[in-house]
């Protein structure tokens, strides 16, 4: 087993962020790489902020908040790139990710592991072609990923053991709860969390109701976020990309076709929290302006 010192965190979005943190507070080195320079300096001023309140909670001890931040370096060259472990979280399609994991693999030790954030599409996919399919694995986090207690783990065809155990082992480390995941577009929880969103957006589409009432009536039977406030916090875009990929994967059946609403509102760039607008306005500091 390879000793985890040092880990890539790519991606520095919704995601990436809170991955990233996890890594630090683990007391990891941790490389959050991403090709926009505006989404590292986002990401630190939000890694920063959940630090703090993190302090405020009397969850985290102040003395340490410093420790963790020097820990996490922001880069926009891909050449700095290296380390142990690779946890990408960059925009859910398959050739960025697969470029991405191409340059890492050569730039790093044949001991470096590519762990995949995913939420859609499975390892055989994403480690065809390269020169050690066996050290590719998905490590799928849910949002928040600070928050949130489960992980998947999924093994591709030719994922070794020892690989998949090391993912594991480390989302232990981090306090969450595992599940072994099959090697299929959208794993569990996406692929059976597809028609909340696919039948409200139908449900919207079909009139008579704004997606305020459909949000507040599932909230009031007991879901924790309506279906449009949810994929307010996911990303608009992201969940619309791992319905295409998950539609696609499956040879395309008409119950997981992505809906026009959620097509239009990508191309218009409401993008959901992280835009500013998505089915509701939000303000910079990110909390809803209205319900
Ligand atoms: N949003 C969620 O709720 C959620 C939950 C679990 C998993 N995921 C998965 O995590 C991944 C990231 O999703 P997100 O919602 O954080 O996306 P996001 O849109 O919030 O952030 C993506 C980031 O990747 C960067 N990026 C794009 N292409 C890149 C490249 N080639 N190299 C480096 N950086 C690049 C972008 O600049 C952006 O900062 C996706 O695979 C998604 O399916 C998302």
């Amino acid at each position: 087993m390879v000793t985890l010192n040092t880990i890539i965190v790519a991606g520095a979005g919704t995601m990436g962020q809170g991955i990233a943190q996890l890594c630090a507070t683990l007391g990891k080195q941790t490389i959050m790489y991403d090709v926009s320079q505006e989404g590292l300096t986002k990401a630190r001023q939000a890694i920063d902020q959940n630090l703090y309140q993190s302090v405020a909670k009397g969850r985290l001890a102040a003395e340490k908040v410093a420790t963790i931040q020097t820990r996490i370096v922001y880069t926009t060259r891909l050449e700095d790139a290296v380390g142990d472990m690779l946890i990408e979280a960059i925009v859910e399609q398959t050739a960025p990710k697969k470029a991405l994991f191409r340059v890492l693999e050569q730039q790093n030790s044949p001991q470096f592991i590519i762990a995949s954030n995913t939420s859609s599409i499975p390892m055989e996919v994403l480690s065809e072609g390269l020169s050690r399919p066996e050290r590719v694995v998905g490590l799928h986090f849910f949002n928040p990923a600070t928050v949130m207690k489960l992980v998947e783990v999924i093994s591709g065809p030719q994922t070794l053991a020892c690989v998949a155990q090391q993912a594991e082992d480390l989302a232990l480390l981090m306090n969450k709860t595992v599940v072994r995941a099959k090697d299929a577009p959208g794993f569990i929880v996406n692929r059976v969390a597809r028609p909340y969103y696919a039948e409200s957006l139908r449900l919207l589409g079909a009139g008579g109701l704004v997606h305020e009432d459909i949000d507040r009536l599932l909230e009031s039977v007991g879901f924790r976020m309506g279906p449009f406030r949810l994929m307010d916090l996911i990303g608009v875009d992201t969940n619309l990309s791992v319905t295409t990929s998950i539609y696609e994967g499956l040879g395309c059946p008409k119950r997981f076709e992505p809906n026009p609403i959620q097509q239009s509102m990508v191309l218009q760039g409401h993008h959901g929290r992280k835009s500013g607008q998505g089915f509701y306005p939000y303000s910079k500091d990110e909390g809803p302006i209205a319900r």
